[in-house]
């Protein structure tokens, strides 16, 4: 990893959406977000086969975009269940507990209840969801973030090693050694299992 830079940022995470025009009002009436893209296709991506999709991107203020696919005979309710922020979730990030007061009032007023802010002590959110079941959460840092995080990050290492003994047991009995010890991915089997040909 030595010779290589760190990726810089998040250029988009992509989710499946329901419907493109219900998604385009949550994040660009709702969130502010800004429209830059709404890409028509008729095929797949790589391996040219039909599938009518589109492919939205939303841009936040610096730049870094959420995206969504919204593919027609793909579209199953199934698919929107609502999932525990534990299982995924998106931050959003603004700069003052002021801010996040206010996207509270705001968000309550726009689309119903919103969470209180939770004080995580490095950060102070609240939570939401979006209307295709992703969990969403608006977080600031909290005024002692830097040396917060400066402790955090010493000790980090050490920390995670004492969690991996201690429930090293417990996740052998429910998954296995072999997962546990896998350092390869093999994304090829992962295509095929999948059905899938080009990028998606
Ligand atoms: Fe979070």
């Amino acid at each position: 990893m030595e010779k290589l830079e760190r990726p810089n940022n998040i250029h988009h995470q992509a989710f499946l959406c329901r419907d493109a025009e219900q998604t385009r009002w949550f994040y660009e009436d709702v969130m502010g977000f800004k429209l830059v893209a709404a890409l028509d296709f008729e095929s797949s991506p790589g391996s040219g086969e039909p599938l009518e999709y589109m492919h939205l991107f939303f841009e936040m203020g610096n730049g870094d975009h959420v995206a969504f696919f919204d593919i027609p005979d793909e579209v199953d309710e199934e698919k929107f269940n609502y999932k525990k922020g534990f299982d995924q979730h998106i931050a959003f990030e603004v700069d003052s507990l002021e801010d996040l007061d206010a996207w509270k009032e705001y968000l309550t007023k726009e689309i119903g209840w919103v969470s209180d802010p939770i004080d995580h002590d490095f950060v102070h959110s609240i939570y939401f969801y979006d209307p295709n079941g992703l969990a969403l959460e608006i977080t600031c840092r909290d005024k002692e973030y830097d040396q917060i995080m400066e402790k955090d990050t010493k000790e980090a290492h050490k920390i995670l090693k004492q969690w991996t003994e201690r429930t090293r047991p417990k996740k052998e009995s429910r998954v296995g050694s072999e997962k546990l010890n896998e350092r390869t991915v093999d994304t090829k089997e992962l295509f095929k299992r999948l059905k899938i040909s080009g990028a998606i």
